[in-house]
C-alpha cells in the first residue's frame, strides 16, 4: 500500500522540480536576455573551486558582447553590467536603489555580520559617515611614519634573506598585516623583519583553504540563506576568538585613554572616542561592532595591498624598460630631496610611480567585480526592468581589459595613466576600488602604502626574473579564491643597486 504511494509522491517531486528547473533555466531567454546557461545545482557559477572569478569574467565578458548578462547565482538570477554608462548608474547616479551589497554573512557571527563591508543599511550609512573621519588626510599623516619604517625593515629583510626564498604574496602580506595592525589596533608586529607575528598568524588562517571555507564563502558572496542555517562564518574560528580575546583587552585600554583625554592613535581607540562622545545615536557602538571594524580592514586590507605589490613587483622584473624609468625619477626625487626619507606628498606627485600602480591595479584589480542588491524593482534600459532583490555585480576586470578601453589590455603599459592619457579614459571603465558612495574606504590608505613600499624597494633594489618562473600573463590565479590572487608563488631576484 505504501509503497505505490510513495513512488506517486517521488514522481510528482520530479515533475515539479523538472517544471520549476525549466521556469527557471528560460527565465532570461525569456526576457531576450544573453545568458550564461544555468547548470544544475551551481547554476551560472562553474567556476566555483575550479577557476578564479578574475578569469571567468573576463571571458564571460569577451563571450557576450553585449551591455548585460543574465546569471544564475544556484537557482537565483541575477545580472552582470558590463556597460560603463550602466555601472555608473548603479553604484552613483541611482544609488539610493542599490545601497546595500547582496552578500551577506548572515546574523549569528557578529564579527562577520556588523562590519562596514558587509552590513546593510541603515546601520551601514551611520557607520561610513563616522569611519570616513578615520581616512582624513590628516589621520593619514599621522600613519606616513608607519609605513616609512615598516618598508625600511622591508629593505632589511630582503637583505638577509636570499631571493629565492621570498615568494612575493607573503613576504607582502608579512609587511601589510603589520601596517594595517598597528594602524587599526595599535598592535606592534615585527612580520616584516621576521616572518611570523600573533597578528600574521591571524592573516595566515585567512588565506588557509579547506572545503568547509570554500563553501562558507560561496554561501556568503552568493547564497547568503545558508549562512544562518550552517553558522558559517566570514573569518575562521580561530580568528574570532583572537579577535574577541586581544581586542576586548585593547578596548578597554582605549577607553582608559579615552576617559583620561588622549588623542586616538589608531583605529579602536577612534571608535571608543565616538561611542564616549554619544554622537552615534543612530548606531549602537557595541563592543561586537567595533571588534568587527578591525577585523574587516585587516581582511580586507592585508591582502588586496600585498596582491598588488607582489604583481607590480613581478611586472616590473618583467618590464626593465619601466623600472628603469620609475628608478630614475626616484632617484631625481632623492636628490631634489637632500637624500632624505621620502614623504607622502612627494611620492603622490611622481608621475611614473603612480603610473605603475594604476597600471597594476588595472591588471590586477583585487575585486573583479562590485556586488549590489536592488531595493526596489529598477528600469535598467527600455528592454529590461529587473525586480527588486536582484542581485547585481558590475564587471570591473571585464571592462579592465576590453581593448575599446585599453588598447592591448593584457600588456602592462604604464603610460597609459599618464595625465594627458588618463583623461581620454571613457568614465567607469577603471574602478579598482570600486565607486561611488560604497566604494573602498581604505583607498588612500593603500595608495599611500603602496607608494612608500614600492619606491623604497626600486631605489635600493633591481629586480629581474628567476630563472623558468612563469611570465606574468602565464601565472596561475587561486582557483579557490574569491578575490584575485596568485594560485603560485611568485619569485622574483632582487639585486642590490650600486
Ligand atoms: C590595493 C588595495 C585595495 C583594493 C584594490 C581594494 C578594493 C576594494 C573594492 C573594489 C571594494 C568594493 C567597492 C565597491 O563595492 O564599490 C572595497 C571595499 C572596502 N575596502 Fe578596500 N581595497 C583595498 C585596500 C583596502 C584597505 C587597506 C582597507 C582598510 C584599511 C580596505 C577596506 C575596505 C572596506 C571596509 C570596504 C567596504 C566599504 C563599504 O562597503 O562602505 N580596503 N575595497
Amino acid at each position: 500500500m505504501m509503497l505505490p504511494a510513495l513512488w506517486s509522491l517521488l514522481i510528482c517531486l520530479i515533475a515539479w522540480l523538472y517544471v520549476k528547473w525549466r521556469g527557471l533555466k528560460s527565465y532570461w531567454a525569456r526576457l531576450g536576455i544573453p545568458y550564461v546557461p544555468a547548470q544544475p545545482l551551481v547554476g551560472s557559477l562553474t567556476f566555483l573551486q575550479r577557476e578564479n572569478p578574475f578569469t571567468w569574467l573576463r571571458r564571460v565578458y569577451d563571450d557576450h558582447n553585449s551591455p548585460y548578462v543574465g546569471l544564475w547565482l544556484f537557482q537565483r538570477p541575477a545580472l552582470l553590467i558590463n556597460s560603463p554608462e550602466i555601472a555608473r548608474n548603479v553604484l552613483v547616479k541611482d544609488f539610493n536603489n542599490f545601497r546595500d551589497r547582496f552578500l551577506s554573512s548572515g546574523s549569528s557571527d557578529p564579527t562577520g555580520a556588523l562590519n562596514l563591508f558587509t552590513v546593510n543599511d541603515p546601520i551601514w550609512t551611520a557607520l561610513r559617515k563616522r569611519l570616513s573621519g578615520v581616512f582624513t588626510l590628516a589621520k593619514l599623516k599621522s600613519l606616513q611614519p608607519l609605513s616609512i619604517s615598516k618598508s625600511n625593515e622591508l629593505i632589511q629583510r630582503i637583505a638577509m634573506e636570499k631571493s629565492e626564498n621570498l615568494s612575493l604574496r607573503s613576504l607582502f602580506s608579512d609587511i601589510t598585516t603589520d601596517i594595517i595592525g598597528a594602524a587599526a589596533f595599535g598592535v606592534a608586529g615585527d612580520a616584516t623583519l621576521t616572518g611570523d607575528s600573533p597578528m600574521r598568524a591571524v592573516t595566515r588562517e585567512f588565506m588557509k583553504f579547506s572545503l568547509h571555507r570554500g563553501i562558507a564563502w560561496c554561501s556568503i558572496f552568493f547564497w547568503p540563506e545558508l549562512v544562518d542555517i550552517f553558522r558559517f562564518t566570514m573569518f575562521p574560528k580561530s580568528s574570532i576568538r583572537y579577535f574577541k580575546k586581544v581586542f576586548h583587552i585593547l578596548i578597554e585600554q582605549r577607553k582608559d585613554s579615552v576617559d583620561k583625554g588622549e588623542d586616538p592613535k589608531d583605529l579602536l581607540g577612534a571608535l571608543v572616542k565616538l561611542r564616549k562622545e554619544k554622537e552615534c545615536e543612530d548606531v549602537v557602538f557595541s563592543d561586537d561592532l567595533i571588534v568587527s571594524q578591525g577585523a574587516i580592514f585587516l581582511q580586507g586590507g592585508y591582502d588586496t595591498t600585498a596582491v598588488t605589490l607582489a604583481f607590480g613587483i613581478y611586472e616590473l622584473a618583467y618590464n626593465p624598460e619601466y623600472q628603469e624609468r620609475l628608478y630614475s625619477e626616484l632617484l631625481e626625487a632623492k636628490i631634489n630631496n637632500n637624500n632624505s626619507e621620502f614623504d607622502t606628498q612627494t611620492l603622490s606627485e611622481l608621475v611614473h610611480l603612480n603610473c605603475v600602480i594604476k597600471e597594476t591595479l588595472r591588471m590586477y584589480p583585487a575585486m573583479g567585480w562590485l556586488d549590489r542588491i536592488a531595493a526596489n524593482d529598477y528600469q535598467i534600459d527600455e528592454k529590461l526592468t529587473i525586480r527588486a532583490g536582484t542581485p547585481i555585480y558590475v564587471n570591473v576586470v571585464g571592462m579592465h581589459y576590453d581593448p575599446k578601453y585599453f588598447p592591448n589590455p593584457k600588456k602592462f603599459m604604464p603610460e597609459r595613466f599618464l595625465p594627458e592619457n588618463e583623461k581620454t579614459i571613457t568614465p567607469y571603465t577603471y574602478m579598482p576600488f570600486g565607486e561611488g558612495p560604497r566604494a573602498c574606504i581604505g583607498s588612500r590608505f593603500s595608495k599611500m602604502n603602496l607608494q612608500h613600499i614600492l619606491s623604497r624597494i626600486i631605489i635600493a633594489y633591481e629586480v629581474s626574473p628567476q630563472p623558468n618562473s612563469p611570465k606574468p600573463c602565464d601565472v596561475k590565479m587561486e582557483k579557490h579564491a574569491l578575490f584575485l590572487a596568485p594560485g603560485e608563488n611568485l619569485y622574483v631576484k632582487f639585486i642590490p643597486r650600486k
